[in-house]
Parts: C-alpha cells; structure tokens; sequence
C-alpha cells in the first residue's frame, strides 16, 4: 500500500461513526417500512425481489435497490448547498452560457476504475468528466437516467480531484479554476449526481463505485474470505505432475481445465469429442469441417450450403441434477485439457484418472451453501433473444452456467462474505464476487490462439463447443489487485455526493422537475444489448433482479419492436426534460448503425421539448469529430447535444406560435445557444447548424413538435435570415457574435467546409446550393461543371425516384447567359419554389389517389405533402399515406417520421 493509499483509508475510517451509523439505521427501517406498501412497490419497474433481499443490497438513503423514496429531501438539502456554493463563487444563474460540447467517449479504457467491474457498454469516467467540466459548475446536480455501471457518478466527483483534472491535460490555477490552454473552462469542485437504472446489478455496481470505504477493512476481509475458501476446496483445483501413475508425482495446481462438447456422426454414429476432431492445438485453430474419424465422411457444426458437409449431431446425457433433485438432459462434455502450475512453471496434460475421480467425487457430494437455482429469465427454455438453439440445449437455470467444481466453490466464498459484519465491507465483497462471476462461468470461450484466460463472448450469453472453466482462487486474487487499485482514487471521495437508485427512466416519480443541471446519457439502443437477459446471472447472485416490463429495448420475446423501444425512450426523454432545468443541457451518446434508431432517438428527443444543437460523429479512424448533418452517416458513436429551451422562450413563443416573429425569436435563441467558433480538433470548420438548411430543420421541427403551424416557406425563411442576421461563410450569426467570430478568422484562417452526404433530393438541393452559392464558397457553373462530382456525391436511397441533375436546377436554379447556373435571389426563389412547391403537391396528390404499397416515390414530394397537410390539419391523409411507404423509409427519414408520429398524436 502506498502512502497515499494509507492516508485516504484513514480518512475514510472517519465516515462511519456512529452518528452516521444512527442515521443510516433510520433510513434502513424507513426504507423497510416503504417496502411494506404495496403501492411503492407498484411502481414502474420496481425490481423483483423479496423485501429482505432489497433491503440486504440497499445502503440507504445513498443507495437503494428500487425507487429512492428520500431523493426528494436529499435533492433539498443539495439545492440549498449548491446556493452556499455558488454565493462562495459568485455564480449566478442568469448568467448561465454554455455552447454545445463534444469530447472522445473513449478516453480512459485502460484506468483502473474503468477495468474494476465489466459492462456490456461503458463510458470511461474521464470522458464524462470532459463534459461535466464544460456544462456546470462546483455543486451542480448531475443525472444519469441510463446509468450502467455508474462512471457518470464518478466522473462528477472526481471534478473535484486536481490530481484526475491535470490528469486530462488540463491546468488548475491557485484560485481553482481549470484552463485548457489559455481558455478558463471551468472550476475545480466535486458535482452531485443521481445516478438511476433500471438494472439491480448495475446500480449496484454504480453504488459501490461512487461510495467510500474502508480498503484496508475490505482488502483484510476479501484475504479472509480467500484463504478460508482456499483452505476447504483448494483440492478441487489440485492434480498430479506428470499424470496420476508415475511413481516421481508431485502435486500441480489447476489454473484452468478445457472442456469439449461431445458429437454424433449422423451417418455412422460414432461419437466424438471436438476437440479431438476440429482443434488443431498446435497452431491453435479451430476447423471449421472435419472427417468422422470413423467413417470419413464430412462434418460440420454448421455446414455452409453447398459444402457438401454433414451436420453434426449433439450427443447429450441424462444426468442427476443434484441441485435440483431431479434428473435433467444436457449436452455430454468431458474435459479434455489441464493447463497447471509446478512452482512458477506452467504445464498441460490430457485428464488421467485421478483428475476423472476428483470431478466425480465433487459431482457426488452435497454443496453445503446456498446458490441460485433460478429459471433463466424465470421461463427456462428458450428463455429470451439471447438464447440459442443448440448452443443453450438444456441450459434453463442459472447453475447451469457453471461447472459443479466452481459452482460449489461460489457458493462457498458467498456464504463466507454474507457472515461478514460491516454493511459497506459486504458491499464492496459482493462487488468483487460478481466481477468474476462471467469469467469463471462456461462463457469462458476456450480460445487455442488466444493467451488471456478470460475470452467470454462480450453482449451475449454464448457458450461455445470448448469452454474454459478457469480457477476461481487466482481470478479473484488478481481482481483483488485491480479493485484495490481502483479504490485508491475512489475511496478519496467523501459521502453524500452520489445517489444511486433502481427506477425506470421513464417514470421518475420522485425527483422534482427543473431539478438537475444537466444529464449525460448513453441509452440502450435498439436490440444491441439486451441488459436484463445479461445482468440475470449477476443479479440471481443479488437476490434481486431487473423488472424488464419497461425495459428500453428491441426484444422480441418481451414483444417489443421499434415502435415499443420509441415509446419507451420518448417516456424517458419527456422524464428528463421535466427534470432538467430551462436553459440547461444534455448529452446524449449514441451508438447503433441502424438508422432507423437513430430516428426514433432524435424523434423521441424533439417530442419531449428539447432542441437539438449539435450532432457530431467521432471518426475513429482519425480520432477526430465531424459534424454529422445527415442520418444517413451514422454509423459510428454520436453525440448530441440538446438543450431545454429556457422558459422565456417557451412563453415568448406559445404568445407569438404560427407567426413569423414567432419564428425568429426561436432562431434567435437557437444562434444564441450555439457556439461562435467551430473547431472540429484545433482546426476551424463550417458549423452545419449555422447554415440556412439546418436552420430551417430546426425551426420547422420546434414548430412541429409543439402542434404548431410553421408560419415561413424555405425561400421566405432563407431571405428572413439575409435580412435579420449576418452572413460569414455560409453561416449566420447575431450581431452580437460577429466580432468574435471575425477575429476568430483573423487569428486562425477560413474554416473548413463541411462534406456532405447527398441520397435525396433535399440534400441534392442543399448541395448544388453549396457549389453555386458564392457565400458558401461556390461560383455559378454549368451542367457540365456540375455533372461529375453530382454523380460521384450522389449516393440515391433505392426508393427514390432516379434525380435528374437539369430538372434539379431547372426547379431551384436561374440559368445566366453563359449557360450558367447561379443561386436566385430571394424574389426568384421565392416564385421557382411556388412552381416547384405546385408540381410536388401535385405529385402527391397523385399518391394520394394510388392504392397499395408506394415502393418507388420522390420523397419531396411526400414531405411537400405532409407539410402542407399538417397546415391544413388533414392528419389522416398524412397517416394514410405515411402507412403506405415502405417502413424503413418511414423509420429511417426523420422529416416524414417527425409528420407522422405528429399526426398520429394529434388525431388521437
Ligand atoms: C448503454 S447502458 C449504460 C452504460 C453506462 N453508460 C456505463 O458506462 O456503464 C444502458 C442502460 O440502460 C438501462 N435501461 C434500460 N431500460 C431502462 C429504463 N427504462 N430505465 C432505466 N434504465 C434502463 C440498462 O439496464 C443499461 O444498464
């Protein structure tokens, strides 16, 4: 232990005493008589599980295993800190101004606390960290809504560790305050946070994250814990060396055993182990056919077509489940490799008889000790989308991930943790315990190239035909380490700071509105991860599991497509944007190449209220952020910045709603929020949302979105922002912003301009405007100028009907005398979008009075239509029309998603 270490466990000691520990009992027999009310534990998606189980998981009021019922007292008593706080600093509300911010959510994948408990999906603290710093000041209240493992908790308390800010190449000054470069961007102080999910086992790890400890109590006990288990089933893990009959033997100890399924050649009936058969150990392959060793004949688990191969078949046994005192029918495996130490040395042999009569013995005696026998997902077979045919045959009960060996041995070092006396101690044990519960489970993938010991299949519940059953005493030895190092920044934090609770986002009865200065989110997307199927085996270990009823996911055995997920996350959207203060901000990260989740994300996120200001898309490749102006380009992690807008706006405009001031008081307000300079990494770039196009989104979904007619057609709004805003490079600023920027210019250079990505006829449009407009840096062409990039650019979605480029600038362009084509000024813009706005109406009038599928259609068209009849209030030609495209267009194209979804709540 080092000397810093010795100094923080010190301090942390000082925690509990026992005033604290009086006040912690309160809340503990509070809580348990809120448990007893049935109407508090019908709350959306209060956890399954008994109240003693909850009660045993729960530290409260920090944290709780289902709804928080103190969070309205501590958010109190939070508010009125961060008024000290703020007085201390002379910070004032009105004054609050931030622009958007984009950071890397990758950054510190290797950090010890990162690495101290695994999730499907996680953001390393200091990437949040980046993002707190930028939005809110010392005392600010933070919220997760989607919280996983908690790193949004840490992230707002490490704020206030000058070590961990410098650590992210920031300086902090004497007076506290944090510059990045020659900029202040924020000050030195912890953050509170609410950190809530949905899952027991996430804000359980969440809770132990973000709440201080003993470690040296911890790291005592953990050693306890091991060397007593160690003592009565380290004969589990011994075996001889060289093999059981040579008189020389010592005794070897097991780091790991490979077991091998078993299979039927269909032809001749031979069995066999695929090991023997598909392994080549030597260069560490794995065949994907294979010759019956009988009768030669071709073999494959999954024959490709057209291989010729045969498949396989899996040979299973009946055997006595002992747990369950009844005989079950699994997949034969036998183990076909130890891998052990000698000393220091390391060997492998094939199991001799000795090693056969250990695992039989252990097979044939009671385990003394409790474990979870639960049905997976409590249905058994085929019990959710991440279960497998084949792969999970006869697996239908949680035992059944682990062999009995190790199985015995959890439920050993379980039993000895739950004996132990300090609440926290046991907590942070438990932490510890299920840390490894995956890597020493049969989802341990035995991999013959790979040398890591842990290879489970991460995002699913895979077993493969050779699973690694690893030692149970070296994987918690070596997390030990890790969670010891972990700890050391952790345990610097004091108590109070942090609240974590079971609840499900999309109900957060107990938290006030315009209560929390700003949400960082990262929500699950769509069917990538399915959290309540892969957090079931650590939460059988808890006692309680996630309650999936309102589980925001695409899943179909809990019967949920898109447009349940959408419903779900606009719930949860709607929950934040009550809860975060006006004028305040929030992150959301997504990542899921489907376009059509994308969709329901940002449709969910309009529908609550919220405006969105900036989506940016992380390239990888360069480690850089480009702007992403299309959905179409999304394929990588996004983030979106979005904000509430403040209540002056909200009141200015439900005065002003349908009509052109209206309208740009909006816009107004919109530039206000952006930032004057753009960097994309150091380097000036073109601000999409500066430009009239993104403008015009904006301003059009605000309206929408607040059942409101849009006062302004495209020409009229373009020429509106000429004559109300000023113009540099394509972009339009407040008079107020245009100095800063000019100087910016001065400083640095032009900006870049933005690439774009054209598959309709709207980004057709905007593109040609780009290479015509002077403005933006185009000059006039002509066609043949024109032809060889449009046809490079154009990439048409295949439901669009085929875009011409003449008919293009015949309908949106002026031609001059050279056979030119340049951008019309507002008066001839004006009358070429009435000639064009007449031939789209009327094309979808035709659509209108067509039958059947519409499969090939100009998607202009559609939205002119829309548009129109959503002025005119025909929601029904708007839902009849939308139901006939093709549901990925509808899903996948957010102006028609955003009309239908409004037409629908509006015909209600
Ligand atoms: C992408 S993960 C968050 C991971 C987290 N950022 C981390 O670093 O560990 C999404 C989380 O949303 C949770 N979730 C799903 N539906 C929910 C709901 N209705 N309310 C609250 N949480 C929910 C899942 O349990 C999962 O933990």
């Amino acid at each position: 232990m080092t000397e810093h270490q010795a100094e923080l466990y010190q301090q942390d000691n000082s925690e509990s005493s026992p005033e604290e520990q009086a006040k912690r009992d309160e809340y503990r027999r509070r809580l348990a008589e809120y448990l007893k009310d049935p109407a508090f534990r019908a709350i959306e998606g209060f956890p399954i599980g008994t109240d003693e189980d909850i009660l045993a998981l729960s530290d409260p009021p920090y944290y709780t295993a289902c709804p928080n019922p103190f969070l309205p007292e501590i958010i109190e008593q939070w508010q009125q800190e961060r008024e000290e706080i703020r007085q201390k600093l002379g910070l004032k509300d009105e004054k609050y101004q931030r622009e958007p911010f984009a950071a890397d959510v990758s950054e510190g994948k290797n950090d010890p606390i990162y690495n101290a408990h695994t999730y499907h999906t996680k953001v390393p603290h200091k990437a949040i960290m980046r993002y707190i710093l930028h939005y809110t000041d010392p005392g600010d209240i933070v919220f997760d809504g989607f919280c996983g493992t908690g790193m949004t908790g840490v992230a707002a308390q490490l704020c206030g560790d000058k070590k961990t800010v410098e650590s992210l190449g920031y300086r902090v000054d004497e007076n506290g305050v944090i510059w990045d470069g020659d900029k202040a961007i924020s000050r030195l102080g912890a953050r509170k946070a609410v950190l809530n999910d949905l899952s027991p086992a996430a804000t359980f790890i969440a809770y132990n994250y973000n709440t201080p400890v003993d470690a040296h109590a911890f790291e005592r006990e953990a050693r306890r814990v091991l060397a007593e288990v160690e003592q009565e089933c380290g004969w589990m893990y011994e075996t001889w060396h060289p093999h059981c009959d040579d008189p020389q033997r010592v005794k070897g100890r097991i780091n790991y055993t490979v077991w091998s399924d078993i299979y039927i050649c269909p032809q001749c009936g031979a069995e066999m182990a695929f090991w023997d058969v598909a392994v080549n150990q030597e260069k560490g392959e794995i065949h994907e056919s294979w010759n019956c060793p009988t009768c030669a004949t071709v073999l494959s688990k999954s024959p490709a077509k057209d291989s010729g191969a045969v498949r396989v078949e899996r040979a299973m046994e009946t055997r006595f489940d002992r747990e369950l005192k009844q005989s079950i029918r699994q997949p034969r495996q036998i183990p076909v490799l130890i891998n052990y130490l000698i000393g220091k040395k390391r060997f492998e042999k094939k199991p001799d008889k000795d090693d056969i009569g250990l695992l039989q013995r252990i097979d044939d005696e009671e385990i003394p000790y409790s474990l979870p026998v639960e049905l997976m997902m409590f249905k058994g077979e085929n019990w959710g989308d991440s279960w497998r045919a084949g792969v999970h045959a006869g697996l239908t009960r949680v035992h059944h991930f682990y062999t009995r060996r190790n199985l015995w041995i959890l439920a050993k070092i379980k039993s000895r943790i739950l004996a132990v006396l300090d609440e926290r101690i046991i907590g942070l044990l438990n932490l510890w315990f299920n840390s490894q519960l995956v890597n020493i489970s049969k989802l341990n993938r035995y991999r013959p190239g790979v040398s890591f010991p842990y290879n489970p299949l991460s995002g699913t519940l895979y077993i493969s035909s050779q699973t690694c059953e690893s030692t149970p005493f070296s994987a918690y030895e070596n997390k030990l380490r890790k969670l010891l190092d972990a700890l050391s920044v952790i345990s610097q934090q004091k108590a109070s700071r942090v609240i974590s609770q079971v609840h499900s986002s999309t109900y957060l009865n107990n938290l006030p509105s315009n209560s929390l200065d700003y949400l960082f989110v990262d929500p699950p997307f769509g069917a990538n991860l399915m959290y309540s199927e892969l957090n079931f085996l650590w939460e059988s270990w808890l006692g309680v599991w996630t309650n999936n009823q309102s589980e925001a996911v695409v899943n179909k055995t809990q019967n949920k497509e898109l447009a349940e997920y959408q419903m779900l996350m606009e719930q949860a959207f709607s929950e934040f944007y009550r809860l975060l203060k006006p004028g305040r901000w929030m992150t959301v990260e997504f990542h899921n190449s489907q376009n059509s989740v994308w969709n329901s994300i940002q449709e969910g996120l309009l529908r609550a209220g919220f405006v969105i200001a900036d989506v940016r898309v992380l390239d990888k490749q360069q480690e850089t952020f480009k702007q992403a102006t299309t959905t179409a380009a999304v394929k990588q992690d996004l983030i979106i910045s979005a904000y509430k807008p403040n209540g002056n706006l909200e009141e200015r405009f439900k005065l002003k709603a349908g009509t052109e001031d209206g309208a740009w008081e909006f816009v107004r307000y919109h530039l206000g929020k952006l930032p004057v300079v753009n960097e994309a990494n150091g380097v000036p770039a073109v601000n999409a949302e500066r430009q009239a196009f993104l403008l015009f989104d904006r301003m059009v979904a605000f309206h929408i979105q607040r059942g409101v007619m849009v006062p302004l057609s495209a020409p009229d709004f373009y020429a509106g922002l000429e004559q109300r805003f000023t113009r540099r490079d394509g972009m339009y600023f407040l008079p107020a912003q245009v100095a800063e920027y000019d100087r910016a210019v001065l400083d640095s250079g032009k900006p870049t301009q933005l690439s774009l990505f054209v598959s309709d006829e709207k980004t057709a449009i905007t593109w040609l405007r780009q290479q015509l407009d002077p403005a933006s840096g185009g000059e006039p062409k002509t066609q043949g100028d024109l032809t060889n990039d449009f046809n490079r650019v154009m990439n048409r979605a295949k439901h669009e009907q085929p875009l011409e480029l003449i008919e293009l600038l015949k309908q949106n362009f002026l031609q001059d005398e050279d056979g030119k084509w340049y951008v019309p000024d507002h008066n001839k813009a004006s009358d070429l979008e009435k000639v064009r706005q007449r031939a789209l109406l009327k094309e979808f009038k035709e659509y209108t009075e067509s039958s059947g599928r519409l499969r090939v259609f100009r998607s202009e068209a559609v939205r002119a239509g829309f548009t129109d009849c959503f002025r005119r209030q025909d929601y029904e030609t708007i839902i009849k029309v939308a139901e006939r495209l093709p549901e990925d267009v509808l899903r996948e194209d957010p102006d028609l998603l955003m009309y239908y979804d409004s037409a629908l709540l509006r015909k209600k």
